[in-house]
């Protein structure tokens, strides 16, 4: 790749602040680290995966697959490579891991951490099934791999609310984001299902920045504007929104509509992707920052994949994988519509 094929990629980009932000020269010494990366990918036989809220020159330089992470676990399921690189935080590596536990995984972060991931424990978890034991147990995938081997079925936020209106069971315990949960409650009621859910009382960081208030101000200087939002916002900021969905659905939703204006209400790389993809729309407003997730960085990613270090390597102890994979298993048959018969994890 040369610095002006990268610097094309790049130069829409106005969000995210200095660190993403690209002109001719910084293209010019990022590219030897890109094609070092390239080079090392093929050598390897290595995929890399990365989120989109990852930094741009990950997602438009070096990545094999970029998406949210119900997308990133489908294309995981069907890799021939070796090496996962997961671009990300730990708890999306650890799936990867679950669903490829003959390949190394790697996830490069300095802090691969996650505020909903590390809100529970799976001891947390016992506890509350003792506590409520007439209730199917669903997690959000932002969850550890020892959190998910102590539930029924894992969803994330592109299948969350179509998952539970299909599940058998009237009461429901959803873990661990308190503001998607009262939006899992609010949309049961809207869908007229009898679903009672329970919810523990995590949030994300990032999202739970965005507020009513900010809604209301962009609606006022931004009439023809579209609000989108991400479930894991609070209530308010969902009843307000035109649209709600995981990151994917919210890329697609952009994709397909006539608008010009978008707020989007997620972190800062899906509106990077945005400008970066379609630089006739129109971002207003602002957006947030996930450290952990910005915490990867170019370097990091040559790094893990030259020598990974040893907390880089995602391991996880069999017992807990399998009774993990179930979960995941179950999200996989839900969210394709099947109720009963052979679990086949294929992705839509
Ligand atoms: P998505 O599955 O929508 O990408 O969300 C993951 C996440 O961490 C959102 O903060
Ligand atoms: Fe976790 Fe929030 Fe960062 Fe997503 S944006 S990884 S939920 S802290």
């Amino acid at each position: 790749m040369t610095a002006q094929e990268l610097y094309i990629k790049l130069k829409n980009i106005r969000v995210g602040g200095q660190v993403c932000q690209y002109s001719l020269k910084k293209c010019e010494e990022l590219v030897p680290v890109v094609n070092e990366i390239l080079r090392l990918k093929k050598e390897k036989n290595a995929v890399i995966l990365a989120h989109s809220y990852v930094t741009p020159e990950i997602v438009y330089g070096v990545a094999d697959f970029v998406g949210d992470s119900y997308k990133l676990s489908c294309d995981v399921l069907n890799t021939s490579a070796d090496v996962i690189v997961f671009v990300a935080v730990r708890f999306m590596g650890e799936t990867a891991k679950i669903l490829n536990p003959g390949k190394q995984v790697i996830v490069p972060a300095r802090d691969p951490g996650c505020t909903l991931a590390d809100s529970i424990t799976a001891e947390d978890v016992r506890r509350l099934r003792q506590q409520f034991p007439d209730h199917a147990f669903i997690c959000y995938v932002n969850t550890s791999v020892d959190v998910k081997a102590e539930c029924d079925v894992c969803v994330t936020s592109a299948n969350v609310y179509a998952i539970v209106e299909r599940l058998p069971n009237d009461k429901i315990y959803f873990l661990p984001d308190k503001f998607m949960g009262l939006n899992l409650v609010n949309e049961m009621k809207r869908r007229k299902s009898s679903k009672q859910v329970r919810f523990w009382s995590g949030s994300c960081y990032v999202h739970e920045e965005y507020t009513e208030e900010q809604v209301f101000k962009i609606r006022l200087e931004y009439p023809d504007a579209k609000i989108v939002s991400h479930p894991e916002c609070n209530a308010q900021v969902v009843a307000n929104s035109d649209f709600v969905g995981g990151t994917e659905q919210m890329l697609d939703y952009m994709r397909k509509s006539p608008a010009k204006q978008f707020l989007m209400l997620t972190e800062c790389g899906l509106s990077s992707r945005l400008q970066a993809e379609f630089p006739d729309k129109d971002l207003v407003g602002s957006c947030t920052l996930c450290k952990y997730m910005k915490s990867n960085l170019l370097e990091d990613v040559l790094q893990a994949l030259k020598a990974p270090r040893q907390g880089q390597i995602v391991t996880i102890e069999e017992p807990a994988r399998l009774k993990a994979l179930k979960s995941l298993q179950a999200m996989f048959q839900y969210a394709q519509g099947a109720k009963t018969g052979v679990v086949q994890p294929l992705c839509e």
